[in-house]
């Protein structure tokens, strides 16, 4: 558990006091840290079915995949733009909201200097396998929508294919910090898209608007194309949500198939706190 991000305890606010076994608040709520390292500071009322977000099967499946650094250029592209934004910050606070398995979080750590980094994603199984990545993350269970990070601390949020909660990210932020957001675009994975699903609409995929709080700073269109074998395949089948649409048929025909060149296609936007 990393000490110097500030932590608030999820049920009253108050500062979260880091010790060696747990973190606890002056009204005494008490979170224990666990032997993998994270904390879960969901409580039960944040929680809206009995285990939320991605599955242990989607999440080995995603750890599997972006182990073969298939998504590369977009971990090198956000760490690029990341170095940009905090060259003239000297100790870096560093927030990756909905982080899975910890994939992008790790690659940023080990790339930026001085830097101190929280992973948040509201499944326990991920932030679990996160801390495998690296210990010096602080690694925590919590919603997007409720962080248990400290008002006006963070000067960097990274929300990689995930949920960007507008009032939490700018409550948390520094006056002036950013967000990274990355978001799949029109014709992300269009292939596997075309195997799935019977008729593939054409939707324009640009990330959607957002609240006062931020000015964007740029918002940039990404392509580039790879080709995975069957294991790999199956792989990124099994970490889309598309795993639980597919009919038994295209199923089959995809788990058949030996390889497949697909697409990458994604925005990165950068929003800056006013
Ligand atoms: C598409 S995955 C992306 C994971 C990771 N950023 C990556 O690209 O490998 C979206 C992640 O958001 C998490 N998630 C969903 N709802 C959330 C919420 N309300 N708060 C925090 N995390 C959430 C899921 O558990 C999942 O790990």
């Amino acid at each position: 558990m990393n000490k110097s991000i500030d932590m608030i305890c999820p049920i009253c606010g108050d500062t979260l006091n880091i010790y060696d076994r747990n973190l606890s608040c002056l009204s005494n709520h008490t979170y224990d840290i666990a032997k993998q390292g994270y904390v879960n500071l969901l409580p039960v009322q944040n929680k809206h079915s009995l285990n939320p977000g991605d599955t242990k099967e989607m999440l080995l499946a995603r750890r599997s995949f972006l182990n073969t650094d298939t998504y590369l250029p977009i971990s090198q592209e956000v760490i690029k733009t990341a170095k940009i934004l905090l060259q003239s910050t000297p100790c870096r606070k560093i927030a990756d909201i909905g982080c899975g398995e910890g994939y992008y979080l790790e690659a940023l750590k080990h790339s930026i200097d001085n830097c101190d980094c929280i992973g948040v994603d509201i499944s326990k199984e991920g932030v679990r396998m996160a801390c495998s990545r690296d210990k010096d993350i602080s690694w925590v269970v919590s919603t997007a929508t409720c962080l248990p990070i400290e008002t006006n601390t963070i000067d960097l949020i990274t929300a990689m294919f995930s949920l960007v909660a507008e009032n939490e990210f700018a409550r948390i932020l520094k006056t002036g910090g950013h967000i990274i957001e990355v978001t799949a675009g029109s014709n992300h994975l269009i292939e596997l898209k075309q195997i799935i699903y019977d008729n593939v609409f054409h939707q324009s995929k640009k990330p959607a608007s957002i609240g006062d709080a931020f000015t964007e700073i740029s918002c940039d269109n990404h392509t580039f194309t790879f080709t995975l074998n069957n294991t790999d395949l199956v792989n990124l089948l099994k970490m889309t949500p598309h795993y639980w649409r597919i009919k038994k048929e295209h199923r089959e025909e995809l788990e058949k198939t030996p390889q497949l060149t697909l697409t990458a296609d994604y925005w990165i936007r950068v929003l800056r706190r006013k």
